[in-house]
């Protein structure tokens, strides 16, 4: 069970949605669905503002996050984390664990408020499940990522925040040449001048195959005229299936 085979990459919270159906907001959550040979595992990456917001979507889509265990917490700001101390402050018997950085301040808030939760910082890269692991906490940031290695040798990546900057993250993450199958996540470009955005998008565009920004990405009709097969449109209930 080294990597899995197949993941499925689910929206449930994002400030952009595909249908009316969904509740918006200006936050991320992600639910991630590993297949093994026997098994699927779940992690839920950033948990929105409202917990009850995340589960609504989820629900709308058929999947029960209520039963989920593992998080991955890409940084401590609300509209990431806010949904996930709502659902440590609900308790219950389950031991949960959260994949956090390296954020001892507010880690100490989090830690006594649900006496099954188990938090593993990741300074460094650490495995989350076979072949899903934490980058470590990202140089000049107290955020880290998401980096997906599967059976077929594709390697995706998926950002919080982006608070490090977008090329500066694929650096910390992967090695000079290595190709990214795809980018996923908050870009941190909301206050970029276009023509700045235009620089980057050139600059990481022959490291990646395929960029689905999210959050607090915005310049979407950049993300086009650059990137333009390369990109994907994202919202809630985009789902996205890498093999
Ligand atoms: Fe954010």
């Amino acid at each position: 069970m080294k990597r899995p085979s197949r993941v499925e990459v689910i929206v449930l919270m994002d400030r952009d949605s595909l249908s009316n159906a969904f509740i918006t907001e200006y936050a991320l959550s992600i639910l991630i669905r590993a297949h093994y040979q026997k098994k699927i595992k779940e992690i839920l990456f950033d948990t929105g503002i409202s917990w009850s917001k995340v589960v609504y979507n989820a629900m709308k889509m058929g999947y029960n996050i209520g039963k989920i265990r593992t998080f991955f917490i890409s940084h401590w700001h609300r509209d990431h984390a806010g949904g996930f101390k709502e659902r440590i402050s609900l308790g219950g018997e389950d031991k949960l664990k959260a994949y956090s950085p390296d954020d001892k301040r507010a880690l100490r808030e989090v830690a006594k408020k649900h006496r099954n939760l188990n938090v593993v910082v990741c300074k460094n890269k650490t495995t989350v499940i076979p072949g899903i692991y934490s980058t470590g906490t990202i140089a000049s940031s107290r955020e880290h990522a998401l980096k997906i290695e599967l059976v077929s040798g594709k390697k995706v990546l998926i950002i919080g925040c982006g608070h490090a900057g977008l090329m500066n993250i694929i650096k910390w993450s992967s090695s000079n040449k290595e190709i990214l199958h795809a980018i996923m996540g908050g870009f941190h470009l909301k206050n970029e001048a276009s023509h700045n955005v235009r620089l980057i998008l050139r600059n990481i565009s022959n490291r990646v195959e395929r960029v689905i920004p999210l959050h607090c990405s915005n310049h979407k009709r950049v993300f086009k005229e650059v990137l333009k097969d390369k990109y994907t449109p994202g919202g809630v209930g985009l789902k996205v299936v890498f093999e």
